[in-house]
């Protein structure tokens, strides 16, 4: 089912899309589980193989600027179009932005809202793809609900093994986090989920931009968003924070930076980045995640970074992933 991601599985990955059918396929942030974003029955499909409640719409990927024009509705010389010309320069990478549907985006990609999340990928296999179906791919992270997200094929096929027709091997993702997340329709902008475009970068653009408290009450603009996500099973707390008195006899330690300090109390260590480069710990954290949930241990220790830059987002992710467990 893992297929490298030459021209002919791409091809036939593509026709796949067109038939209604699931396809896995590499993003420069993480792996997406993959339908024709026009096509009702194909996107139903995505919320069974991953167990994805409805109320939780899909990003929309397509492949170059022009392309919005097919899945949001934009009047010329809006507000919402300067915004657009704005942002340009991001793309392909990993932004999303929340427009106005049209009528053809399929009504479950969007869980009845009037809007529709669009990000045009910076990866040239995912490009490829969406190229050769000739259509819109709707696409969530390709792992069960609530898991970690896939920054490999082999974690696509850990989870979702059977219920996917193809996965395209595209190695390990650049950025290892998933995209930011803004609403471009609100005033002012309003960053949704922040992601491997940081808010300083976004300021320079948008100066009034709004952060959505994470906890904020009233309606759930992004119900994805909700506090408890991508949870390994293992118990995990973040280092400094409620860390028990006693420990248990196995516990695992993921550190940022290499230190000098021996880590003695730990049964397993790993290091994410010698130097401590946030781009290589948020590339390297949900493998990481992955790994010590399936080391037999009791409980697992995050390091935590300030919250700047790609700070935010990697800070954004561990505390989704301890929510759970710190309460
Ligand atoms: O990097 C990414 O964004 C990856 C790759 C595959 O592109 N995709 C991804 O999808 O992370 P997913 O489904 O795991 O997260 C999509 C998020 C959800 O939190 C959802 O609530 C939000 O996007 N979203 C989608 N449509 C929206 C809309 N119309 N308004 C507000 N939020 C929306
Ligand atoms: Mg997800």
């Amino acid at each position: 089912m893992i297929r490298p991601a030459d021209q002919n599985s791409i091809q036939e990955a593509a026709k796949l899309i067109r038939e209604s059918e699931l396809v896995a396929f590499p993003t420069e942030t993480v792996y997406g589980l993959g339908a024709n974003a026009f096509d009702e029955v194909a996107v139903q499909k995505i919320f069974a193989a991953k167990g994805r409640p409805a109320h939780n719409p899909l990003i929309v990927h397509i492949a170059d600027f022009e392309s919005i024009a097919g899945v949001a509705t934009i009047p010329p010389a809006s507000k919402i179009e300067q915004r657009l010309q704005l942002l340009r320069g991001f793309w392909p990478g990993p932004l999303s932005v929340v427009l106005p549907r049209t009528e053809q985006v399929a009504p479950s990609v969007c869980a009845g809202l009037a809007t529709v999340a669009v990000r045009i990928p910076n990866h040239p296999v995912a490009l490829a793809l969406i190229k050769a179906a000739g259509v819109p791919i709707a696409a969530p992270s390709a792992n069960p609900s609530n898991y970690i997200s896939p920054t490999t094929a082999a974690h696509v096929e850990e989870g979702l093994r059977g219920k996917v027709r193809i996965i395209l091997d595209g190695g390990s993702s650049e950025i290892g986090l998933e995209s930011t997340i803004i609403d471009l329709c609100s005033d002012p902008v309003t960053l949704l989920r922040p992601g491997g475009i940081s808010l300083e970068q976004l300021r320079s653009i948008f100066p009034d931009i709004k952060v959505r408290e994470q906890h904020s009450l009233g309606p759930v603009l992004s119900p994805g968003l909700l506090k408890e996500h991508y949870s390994p099973r293992t118990p995990t707390i973040l280092r400094g924070q409620r860390e028990p008195q006693s420990y248990p006899s196995k516990v695992g330690l993921i550190c940022f930076k290499q230190s000098q300090s021996l880590e003695t109390n730990y049964k397993e260590v790993r290091v994410l980045s010698k130097s401590g480069r946030l781009e290589e710990v948020a590339a390297k954290l949900f493998a990481c995640l992955r790994e010590l949930d399936q080391a037999g241990l009791e409980l697992i220790v995050v390091d935590t970074c300030k919250e700047i830059g790609l700070g935010r987002a990697i800070m954004d992710r561990l505390m989704r992933a301890t929510a759970k467990f710190s309460g």
